[in-house]
């Protein structure tokens, strides 16, 4: 049991090695560069998720993408850099009950759907149905998700991405990363900011959200029939970086 004087030591020698690790991301011997990894891209998931991993996430540790689907995401990766783990419910694995060891993993990847019309129970509601089935296919399991019983709606796409959340900080080691891609969207005439619940939701199971990437469409958006548009139409989505902190402050804990 350390003493108060013993803890305060600990406390300065924190405090001085803070001063000095923030030193050394700005050193007399750094060069200056325009060359900066930026938090909004006009472009697709596959251009912005290598910047993602270039900032965040060091070569050689073990990745699970947990939603693997096509492996778009891994597009323009270098996959052998990694110690990469793919997976997705279309090859049996539900990310919401991963075959990983508590504390194990270094990154996990998460990027269900994110439409609440993925989750409805009836086959013939699902979003993206005769024109958009090929929409459907690659944004869910082709079929509904799977949520608990009676959430329905937006409430439904929230509580599949805190379950896998919960499930992804169990197989995270400690200070793992979660890279979590997500988007806004308007149910049935509400507008829903899924990025600002994620976060808080995520925070109180102690994850921090070290950072926030928006990644912009190429393409325009438009639709066949309109009486009158209610909201602006969601040309962007989110990535979230989140580090497991187990609720400590994270001044303290991200190197
Ligand atoms: C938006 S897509 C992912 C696209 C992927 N990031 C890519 O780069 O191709 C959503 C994926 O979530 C998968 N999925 C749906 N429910 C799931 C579950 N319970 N567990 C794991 N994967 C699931 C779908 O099969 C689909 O491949």
């Amino acid at each position: 049991m350390k003493g108060k004087s013993e803890k305060k030591q600990d406390s300065i020698c924190r405090d001085v090695r803070e001063q000095h690790s923030s030193a050394k991301r700005r050193n007399p011997r750094g060069v200056s560069t325009s060359d900066l990894i930026v938090s909004a891209y006009i472009g697709t998931n596959a251009d912005v998720f290598p910047k993602i991993l270039s900032l965040h996430v060091p070569t050689g540790v073990i990745i699970a993408d947990v939603t693997y689907g096509k492996g778009i995401f891994w597009k323009n990766i270098q996959k052998d850099n990694y110690n990469l783990k793919s997976s997705d419910i279309k090859s049996g694995i539900d990310c919401r009950h991963l075959p990983y060891e508590n504390d194990s993993i270094d990154c996990v990847v998460l990027d269900p759907p994110y439409m609440e019309g993925l989750y409805r129970r009836s086959g013939t509601q699902l979003a993206g149905s005769g024109t958009y089935s090929s929409f459907r296919s690659t944004y869910s399991n082709g079929e509904h998700t799977e949520n608990n019983g009676e959430i329905k709606y937006h409430k439904a796409v929230i509580n599949f991405y805190l379950e896998a959340g919960k499930e992804a900080f169990r197989v995270l080691k400690q200070k793992g990363i979660f890279i979590v891609k997500c988007q806004d969207e308007v149910s049935i005439n509400v507008q829903n900011l899924t990025h600002v619940e994620l976060i808080n939701a995520y925070r109180t199971m102690g994850f921090y959200t070290k950072d926030i990437f928006i990644v912009v469409s190429v393409s325009k958006p438009s639709v066949s029939r309109i009486l009158k548009q209610q909201h602006a139409r969601k040309n962007h989505s989110y990535f979230l970086v989140m580090i497991k902190t187990n609720g400590k402050n994270p001044r303290r804990i991200i190197n």
